[in-house]
């Protein structure tokens, strides 16, 4: 579907969500003026040059709405809003070690955006925000640098950003995008404008805070889900279960779907959104997705004890640590589990290496960890143990007889063949799967 009539839009913030994000409203036939801080962005993006490279798809769909001059960049927010009828926001909310929100980024945009808006305008933020964000501190501030009333001049809505780094126009096909508004004819107008752009079912709420609160809700569902699996695979692991086959039988009834155990849950959202809910959780509110925390954030010092008894000591031991990313198959260090993985081994007295491609050695130097090109460099240090933190899919055709004098492999997050690391006469262990349990690693 077309939607010449919603049109130009801005989108402040072109990240690795707001750049495709851009570019799928741009391929729906929308002008699209995209803003950001950096300059170097910006020009890129004029050039027909995505800045992100990870994104499938993503070069193309900007070189293309370039061309067709249906894409333009700018560092003027306030001008590219003054020309806009619908004003998207995807800044990051950022959030310090302690998990303390940071709205630097968030209110700046919102100041910028304010200084173009005009009557008639649609203003929708996208960025995940604790509830009652949109509506009581967003609004306001929108409302006190132009002057304007939010409800009887301009619309306010909220639709969370739901899709997946690395595969965001598959996402976009798929995942239903939910709106809600400050009001009725907010979250009609939200409603309008995303059937317009994308080709997902877009499901309109009760209101912002509705909606705040869905992404809130999915994701710690996710964390808690996954605090559970780490329960679940420690009970078992001292009753000889095979917690993988359990798992798997458990989740061949539709309504069980437990996640998989692991060294501990990292990236933007899994680990820190909880928190948005704790925030403001008053005393016995929410105690579960606190303790789903607190499991999952101690799950690093778990894994590394089992290594411990199985290699009777890390002193002195040459740990190889594959993957610093949070996850597999991305770039992105934020709240890695890589980072509490190699501070305990180096305080149990390890030498620890690390081997990450998607990362130069200067982007790990953040890492304390003596920063190994690839595998086949790390294959000939003699490494005693590896520990799998990101199973990228690099690493996935890996021949572990080629590390002499391996020990055992720690996979970290549950998912390797582990009879191809046996076959090396290597150990396998896993969360939930020890050198005790029967059949398990000799
Ligand atoms: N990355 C993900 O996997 C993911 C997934 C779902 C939702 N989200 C949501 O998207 C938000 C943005 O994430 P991202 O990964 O795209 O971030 P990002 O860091 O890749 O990009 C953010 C961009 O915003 C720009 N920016 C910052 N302040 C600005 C301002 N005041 N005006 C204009 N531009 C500004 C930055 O220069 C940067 O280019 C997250 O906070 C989250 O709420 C992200």
């Amino acid at each position: 579907m077309q939607a010449a009539k919603i049109s130009p839009v801005a989108v402040v913030g072109l990240g690795k969500i707001g750049l495709p994000l851009a570019a799928q409203f741009a391929s729906k036939g929308l002008d699209v003026i995209g803003c950001d801080l950096l300059p170097e962005v910006v020009e890129s993006i004029n050039a027909g040059r995505a800045h992100i490279h990870e994104e499938a798809g993503l070069e193309d769909a900007v070189a293309s709405a370039v061309a067709k001059g249906k894409l333009k960049a700018t560092t003027d927010t306030p001008r590219a809003v003054a020309n806009a009828e619908v004003v998207v926001i995807i800044v990051p909310l950022m959030v310090g070690l302690d998990r303390a929100i940071d709205y630097g980024h968030l209110d700046a945009a919102t100041r910028a955006v304010a200084r173009g808006l005009h009557k008639g305008s649609l203003v929708i933020y996208e960025t995940t925000l604790p509830v009652g964000t949109t509506r009581r501190r967003l609004g306001p501030m929108l409302e006190s640098e132009s002057g304007l009333s939010a409800g009887a001049d301009f619309q306010l809505a909220f639709s969370p950003e739901r899709l997946y780094a690395g595969r965001i126009f598959e996402d976009l096909r798929k995942y239903p995008k939910i709106v809600g508004g400050i009001d009725e004819p907010s979250t009609e107008r939200a409603l309008q404008f995303y059937r317009s752009v994308l080709d997902a079912e877009v499901l309109a709420v009760d209101n912002a805070e509705t909606a705040e609160f869905a992404k809130l809700a999915e994701t710690t569902y996710r964390d808690v889900n996954i605090a559970l699996a780490n329960q679940l695979a420690l009970y078992a692991s001292s009753r000889d279960v095979n917690v993988t086959q359990a798992f798997k039988a458990a989740n061949s009834q539709p309504f069980s779907n437990i996640h998989r155990p692991s060294l501990g849950v990292g990236g933007h959202c899994i680990p820190v959104y909880p928190h948005f809910l704790l925030g403001d959780a008053t005393n016995g509110e929410l105690s579960l997705v606190r303790d789903g925390r607190a499991t999952n954030d101690g799950m690093a010092k778990v894994g590394l004890h089992q290594l411990e008894r199985i290699l009777g000591g890390l002193r002195g031991r040459r740990v190889l640590v594959l993957g610093a990313s949070y996850r597999e198959d991305v770039k992105e260090l934020a709240f890695s589990t890589v980072f509490p993985v190699v501070d305990l081994l180096h305080r149990a007295g390890a030498q620890v290496l690390l081997v990450d491609p998607h990362f130069t050695r200067d982007e790990l130097q953040v890492v304390e960890a003596e920063i190994i090109d690839d595998v086949d460099a790390a294959a000939t240090k003699g490494v005693d143990a590896v520990v799998v933190q990101a199973w990228h899919s690099e690493f996935r055709d890996l021949d572990w007889g080629r590390f002499r004098g391996l020990k055992v492999v720690l996979d970290g997050r549950g998912t390797l063949d582990a009879e191809s690391v046996r076959r090396s006469g290597a150990s396998y262990i896993a969360i939930g799967i020890s050198e005790t349990r029967a059949g398990a690693p000799k």
